[in-house]
């Protein structure tokens, strides 16, 4: 088991618990909440699975308990989705003292996190991420939020919450291509912050991960080391610091929005993301040439793909690139790896540098 601590301003702070029991979150819990009536929300495809354990601990560890369910994936991280779970959460009189348990991927964390931002003006609660990419990224850093009909995440709060409570055993059941979304955030924390992590990757690949558990904490331990680093400097994102999380999200996120969400899981757009930022970096002198084909070789050794599979339409990727919100007038602004291990911003990027990159992943 890792714990390590997310410190934050104003004293406050929040422990990131690695290798965990479900089992143990209640008796975790009744030392970190004063309340004692709890609510678990979760997607049922991960309910039938954990839900059970969850709610047994909390009862013997003196919680009266409720189990609010909301329907599975993105499609269902909507306000109307959100409205319900208010419901569920009066039903199981919930005051401002009680715990709500986010037991799930990042949809269901993003969505009962604002859920407890807003209800009753904000109540405590809990990230129990059972996806590798809720426990690498969405459930440390307590951004929260729902998707409009005209874009991802464009609702929100930001909730830190009072505990991550992360067993790797929910994993097992976790589909490869979820697993592999998770690691492309992994290679790219390995790229931004840490060499060490980049070269384990290097040496490694999923089938030996998945036998070893003391390597899956590892990994999961040092990405969501460097994700609450990051955020306990930049919690809101003013000072740039927490943008350079984003490194080959720009690419990736372009590539999902033209994509209709539809062909690429994040992780994987991350990846091919990741290969662009890449060879940006060569472009604007932060990155060596040679750090090109052993990114390439990494996201290919980890079964992600380094280019598209089929081309999209080149407009529409630089229209999406441009009203990223990390574009800024006259040139493109991007995160680029400077040498592996870090990363920085670089703003007035020229379009046709961009088009170039856009021509060699595939676009
Ligand atoms: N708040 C943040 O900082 C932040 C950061 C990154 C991503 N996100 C958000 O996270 C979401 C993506 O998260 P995700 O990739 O976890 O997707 P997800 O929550 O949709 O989960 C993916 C799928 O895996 C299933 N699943 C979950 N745990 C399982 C398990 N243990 N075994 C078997 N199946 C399981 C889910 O039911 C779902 O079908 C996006 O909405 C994204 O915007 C938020
Ligand atoms: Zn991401």
């Amino acid at each position: 088991m890792n714990r390590s601590v997310l410190k934050l301003s104003a004293g406050r702070s929040h422990d990131i618990i690695v290798g965990a029991r479900l089992e143990n979150l209640g008796r975790a819990l009744s030392h970190v909440v004063s309340g004692r009536r709890a609510l678990v929300v979760s997607a049922s495809p991960i309910a039938r699975r954990y839900a059970r354990t969850v709610l047994k601990g909390l009862r013997s560890a003196g919680f009266e308990t409720a189990l609010g369910l909301m329907p599975d994936g993105e499609s269902h991280k909507t306000m109307a989705v959100v409205q319900r779970l208010y419901r569920h959460a009066l039903s199981a009189q919930l005051d401002r003292r009680s715990i709500l348990i986010a037991l799930g991927g990042g949809v269901v964390g993003d969505v009962a996190g604002f859920v407890a931002a807003t209800y009753m003006r904000g109540i405590p609660f809990v990230q129990c991420p059972t996806t590798l990419l809720a426990m690498v990224d969405a459930s440390v850093g307590g951004k929260t939020g729902v998707d409009l009909p005209e874009g991802k995440n464009l609702v929100g709060a930001f909730w830190q919450p009072k505990l991550v409570w992360m067993d790797m055993f929910t994993l097992s059941t976790l589909p490869d291509r979820q697993w592999r979304t998770g690691i492309a955030e992994i290679i790219k924390y390995g790229m931004m912050a840490d060499r060490a992590l980049f070269e384990l990757l290097e040496n490694n690949d999923l089938a030996r991960l998945k036998k070893s558990p003391k390597f899956l904490e590892t990994l999961v331990a040092r990405s969501a080391a460097i994700k609450a680093r990051v955020v306990s400097k930049d919690e809101r994102e003013t000072t740039g610091l927490r943008a350079t999380l984003n490194l080959g999200h720009t690419f990736a996120h372009a590539i999902e929005t033209v994509s209709g969400y539809k062909t690429y899981t994040h992780g994987e757009a991350v990846a091919i993301g990741l290969c662009a930022a890449a060879r940006l970096g060569v472009c604007v002198g932060t990155f060596p040439l040679s750090g090109v084909p052993r990114v390439d070789a990494l996201v290919t050794r980890w079964g992600l793909s380094t280019r598209v599979k089929r081309a999209l339409s080149r407009p529409k990727i630089l229209a999406a690139m441009a009203r990223d919100k990390k574009s800024v007038n006259g040139g493109f602004r991007f995160v680029v790896p400077v040498g592996i291990g870090r990363a920085k911003v670089v703003a007035h990027v020229p379009p046709d540098i961009v088009v170039r990159i856009l021509k060699e992943i595939g676009l």
